[in-house]
């Protein structure tokens, strides 16, 4: 039992998915989260938690809000940040990824935080390095904080899982999103339903515990939430449906539909959205989206999850 005023750190190195952590860790680092959502609202938004650390943001493919959070976290920890930009690095001149990890790690820093286009590349990464490494989205495999944001935002509102009924909505296949997020929802109890185009939708999913639907007005009827995932044009190697016009008529999540929902469903998107294909700007503005709220939490989760990685020691913690 912990004392009161008491964090315990991650007892792990990295945080690479969802599916390592047990509900007690996830319900840990949320509760953290909440605690430094009350410190970024403070008129002074730091604690020393992380000083004299450096913490390294090395994004192999585009981001903003991951990226950007990732940064505010860290600089409200009190780390040091470096932005490494792969396009301007030696990257170009021939440089392996693990020559380049290697290189920075040399210099000192706590923590590496990647994103990379290639599944298990950020675990490559960690077998290699003896600094914490965490997934800031890796192919179409985890984005473990995403997930962890997604429950925070779910958990803010719905106060518990137990019972709720969970849609995912579009690209299955080629979305890192949804795994995470089926992979805490589960661990927490929430009923999960996917739905979008067969081809988009794999098979096995099925083994992980979801419910498998495609038609959008049977997967949204009474759902408490809907995840409305971006359709991923650049990871698509084929023609999965016909056209962005015809998925937007079939999957396209509008006032219209959203009626089947109940009346008091969150709206979720984890960006960027494409609007009037997977989601009509009505809803993505309307009184159930909690889009932006997303973006609020997402960096006071990622303050726990630096700050638990970090061993959760400091002079001044949270609470
Ligand atoms: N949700 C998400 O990962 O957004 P970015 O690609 O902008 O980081």
């Amino acid at each position: 039992m912990r004392e009161r005023g008491e964090i315990l750190g991650l007892k792990r190195k990295d945080l690479l998915t969802l599916q390592e952590l047990g509900a007690e860790e996830i319900l840990h680092i949320l509760d953290t989260a909440a605690s430094f959502k009350e410190v970024v609202q403070r008129p002074i938004k730091k604690v020393p938690a992380l000083r004299g650390k450096t913490v390294v943001n090395l994004f192999f493919e585009p981001s903003t809000r991951t990226r950007t959070s990732f940064e505010l976290a860290a600089k409200r920890l009190s780390a040091d940040v470096v932005n490494f930009t792969a396009g301007s690095s030696s990257l170009v001149k021939g440089e392996s990824l693990l020559d380049t990890v290697r290189n920075i790690e040399a210099m000192n820093v706590h923590t590496i935080i990647m994103r990379h286009s290639c599944s298990g590349a950020v675990h490559l990464v960690a077998r290699h390095c003896r600094v914490g490494v965490v997934n800031a989205g890796d192919g179409t495999h985890a984005h473990p904080t995403q997930g962890l944001l997604d429950l925070f935002t779910i958990r803010e509102v719905k106060k518990s899982f137990a019972g709720l009924t969970v849609t995912l909505v579009g690209d299955i296949t080629h979305s890192r999103v949804a795994r995470s997020n089926i992979h805490g929802l589960l661990a927490l109890g929430a009923k999960v339903r996917v739905v979008g185009p067969a081809t988009l939708i794999p098979k096995s999913i099925a083994q992980l515990g979801v419910e498998i639907h495609y038609r959008l007005e049977e997967a949204i009827a009474g759902a408490d939430v809907i995840n409305i995932l971006r359709i991923q044009l650049e990871r698509q190697d084929g023609q999965y449906f016909p056209s962005a016009r015809e998925y937007a008529h079939l999957y396209g999540v509008n006032a219209r539909r959203l009626k089947l929902a109940k009346p008091d469903v969150l709206i979720m998107h984890p960006g960027p959205m494409n609007r009037g294909i997977e989601i009509s700007p009505r809803v993505a503005d309307g009184p159930n989206s909690v889009i932006l709220n997303q973006v609020t939490n997402g960096v006071a989760v990622r303050m726990a999850v630096l700050y638990l990685l970090s061993g959760g020691e400091s002079d001044e913690n949270p609470d």
